[in-house]
């Protein structure tokens, strides 16, 4: 052990406490101020360096360069390094190589899942299930921490309602209420209570903020919006996941307001560290520092890390503009050395947290590694948590299946493993996949399942559709499989167009027109216009992209061993030219009421309705919902009211209804909403079985961005929808005075 690693461990010993369980905050605190007093300045701008490792076909791999950035201490985070063995090889160089042995940080993209792989977060979103969702963090910190990783970029807590956009898929919908709930949920699920538990990692809140907002779509294109509409519905999720306690931040690649939000000094000072009181770090994303440069708010690479660290971004990834340029600048006095210091402070103290100095190996343990990866219990939560994701968008009575009738089934996403996981898969693999029509013949007996490929999902070639006709006329009901390619959401994926792409929809209208019973599973990550697709499937079950036990989740609700309860968190238009279409819309001076008056806010060619509403879903039961009752006509200051309805299964199987409750302000100092998702509460029902659903509407419930940009309620009239759907509600009134 060198000298400096054996200081270091002193020091570490003098201060134990810090990072384990019961550790305290003074014990950190000096740990750190100790270190600090003891740096470099290009130690010091060391730890505020991110670089990506890489993967080669014999496995992971770092670049020369880097390995000798980090035996400097020129380099004191890490991304996409995996493994326990691999982190511990790296770690090893940082610990006993460098004159402190300060402890890398390695940090990885796990959004839905590591090795396990749940359904795209979009589609997370839909079960409405926010105890699930925080276990599928649970689940994936865990198996993340076993191999060697510290921090994961996620929670995504992009509102969005722009299907056009790819990465609509990697976040929670369209919904403020619901994307904050879960974005908390996925911070307690990765963070649990102790940082430095070895099985949990570090959230990191992305991309702030209102990257989910790009004009036209078009990923990475500019952001610009009120700051009042920014603060109701965008901002609410980053905040509530720095209210569960994300120590870490990711700035967004985007503008806002003309300034992007890498140097953007309202969002990453004045609002994330003023107001919400962050005192995590900032990381950037990717090279958002110099992407600068083109955004043109700077010079060059030098100019645009001045205007990054002043604004208060902590790291830097990969873009090497701090640690080419920070001592320069501090050396011209442009970037003061407190301001690096406090950057340098804040990602120790989180390393400190983890428990890194104390034991800067504790999460390389290939033995962990070995038994809390895709264990059978992560895998039958990845299935359950697969099919409470999907959607029956509708259903004439095609599904269930029954068990041993033949089917057939068709496309090419049925036979594919690989885009079930979906864009950021993780470390998932496809071979550990079953696809759909495998699962399917697991199921139903290889003899019942007869497949035809058909077409694929984005070539014009339509020489497989005589083969998948032939199929069709031999079975008994037919279930399509069509969608996008995965690769065609996530990351620097937009579309100019919503359609099921390639001749997908050609052949589903051939095989409708047989006149056999058609069942349409999609695989997709963005609202889809399915106008003329709803026509003619009789069913449409909305899978998304759901993970490594997809195959057999779309089984599960298909045969109707798992009864779908799913409901959609972003809104599916009738048409791309309604967009943007979300269920908080205002009500207008002109409102639509009357179908055939002209000036009206509407559309000529179109109706203004959207073909699946936010918070739709079908299930192989219904339910029925009683009238609203109030506790009172209404209520004053700090009290409440309660409203209940009766939900009752009117089927004849079990099953889960989310309850849900809007609100409308009839009159406020500015516009509000005509209905905005205020609460929900999910209720499983036998046949038969009534159950009384309550909510409590307080101050809290009613409050929001007044005119003068104070937070709270105002006096007045209110409706109260409670319902199944934002489109299917009952409906109340009452009053609130101040
Ligand atoms: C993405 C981030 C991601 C980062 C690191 C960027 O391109 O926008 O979401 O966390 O890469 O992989």
């Amino acid at each position: 052990m060198k000298k400096t690693a054996i200081l270091l461990a002193l020091a570490a010993l003098l201060l134990a406490g810090c990072g384990t369980s019961g550790s305290n905050d003074d014990s950190c605190t000096s740990l750190v101020e100790d270190l600090l007093s003891r740096m470099t300045l290009e130690e010091k701008i060391g730890q505020t360096v991110l670089y990506t490792s890489d993967w080669s076909v014999t496995g992971p791999s770092i670049r020369d360069g880097y390995i000798d950035d980090i035996r400097a201490g020129r380099c004191g985070n890490i991304f996409n390094a995996y493994t326990a063995a691999y982190t511990r090889k790296l770690q090893e160089v940082a610990v006993n190589e460098t004159r402190l042995g300060i402890p890398i940080l390695f940090g990885y993209d796990v959004i839905h899942g590591f090795r396990t792989i749940f359904p795209i977060n979009l589609g997370l979103s839909a079960s409405w299930d926010i105890e699930a969702i925080e276990e599928s963090a649970r689940i994936a910190g865990r198996e993340a921490a076993a191999a060697g990783l510290h921090w994961t970029y996620s929670p995504m807590c992009d509102i969005c309602v722009e299907p056009r956009w790819g990465r609509i898929s990697e976040g929670a919908g369209e919904d403020p209420y619901l994307g904050s709930l879960i974005a908390a949920a996925m911070t307690r699920g990765y963070q649990g209570d102790d940082l430095g538990d070895e099985n949990t990692i570090l959230a990191c809140v992305k991309h702030y903020a209102a990257y989910g907002a790009p004009q036209a779509g078009r990923d990475y294109n500019t952001v610009d919006m009120s700051d009042r509409w920014l603060r109701e519905f965008y901002l609410p999720p980053y905040k509530a996941a720095v209210d569960a306690g994300a120590l870490s931040v990711m700035a967004s690649f985007n503008e806002l307001d003309g300034v992007p939000a890498t140097a953007n000094k309202y969002l990453m000072t004045d609002i994330l560290r003023g107001e919400w009181g962050f005192d995590g770090f900032v990381v950037t994303d990717y090279t958002g520092i110099t992407e600068m440069i083109c955004h043109g708010n700077v010079t060059d690479a030098k100019d645009a890390a001045r205007a990054a660290i002043n604004a208060g971004i902590d790291m830097d990834m990969q873009s090497a503009a701090f640690s080419d340029n920070l001592a320069a600048l501090i050396h011209e006095g442009k970037v003061s050395e407190k301001t690096l210091d406090e950057a340098v402070r804040r990602i120790l103290t989180v390393k400190a947290k983890l428990g890194l100095f104390e034991d800067p190996y504790r999460y390389c343990s290939e033995e962990r590694e070995r038994e809390l990866t895709m264990t059978p219990e992560n895998l039958a939560f990845a299935r359950r948590i697969a099919s409470e994701s999907m959607v029956l968008l509708q259903n004439d009575g095609v599904l269930p299946l029954r068990k041993g009738q033949k089917i057939a089934v068709i496309g090419a996403l049925a036979e594919s493993a690989d885009d079930l996981l979906g864009s950021w898969r993780g470390a998932g693999e496809a071979d550990k996949v079953e696809t759909i029509v495998d699962a399917m013949r697991d199921y139903n007996g290889a003899s019942n399942i007869i497949y035809a490929r058909g077409c694929d999902e984005i070539s014009d070639d339509k020489s497989g559709f005589q083969a998948a006709l032939s199929a069709v006329s031999r079975a008994e009901k037919v279930v399509m499989v069509i969608g996008e390619d995965c690769q065609w959401t996530g990351e620097a994926a937009s579309r100019s167009s919503i359609n099921i792409p390639g001749v997908q929809s050609e052949l589903l209208e051939r095989i409708a027109a047989t006149g056999k019973p058609v069942a349409v599973v999609l695989l997709n990550g963005r609202p889809l216009d399915l106008s003329a697709e709803s026509q003619m499937a009789g069913a449409i079950l909305e899978a998304w992209y759901p993970g490594t036990m997809g195959g057999q989740a779309v089984t599960d609700v298909l045969f109707g061993e798992f009864n779908p309860c799913g409901k959609l968190s972003v809104t599916f238009p009738r048409a791309l030219g309604q967009v943007p279409i979300y269920h908080y819309a205002k009500n207008t001076g002109r409102p639509y009421v009357h179908p055939d008056a002209k000036y009206e806010s509407r559309y000529l060619d179109v109706v203004n309705e959207p073909l699946f509403a936010f918070g739709h879903g079908l299930a192989y039961t219904s339910f029925e919902y009683s009238d609203i009752e109030l506790g009172g006509s209404g209520f004053s200051g700090n009290g409440s009211l309660s409203a209940s309805v009766t939900v009752t299964n009117t089927g004849e199987r079990e099953g889960t209804e989310v309850v849900q409750m809007y609100i409308r302000d009839l009159v406020g100092s500015v516009t509000r909403p005509v209905k905005q998702l205020k609460g929900f509460q999910r209720v499983t029902l036998a046949p038969g079985q009534s159950e009384r659903v309550s909510f409590t509407i307080d101050a809290s419930t009613l409050s929001f961005y007044r005119q003068d940009m104070t937070f709270g309620p105002e006096a007045g009239d209110f409706k109260l929808f409670i319902g199944g759907a934002s489109d299917n509600v009952k409906e109340a009134s009452f009053n609130y005075s101040l």
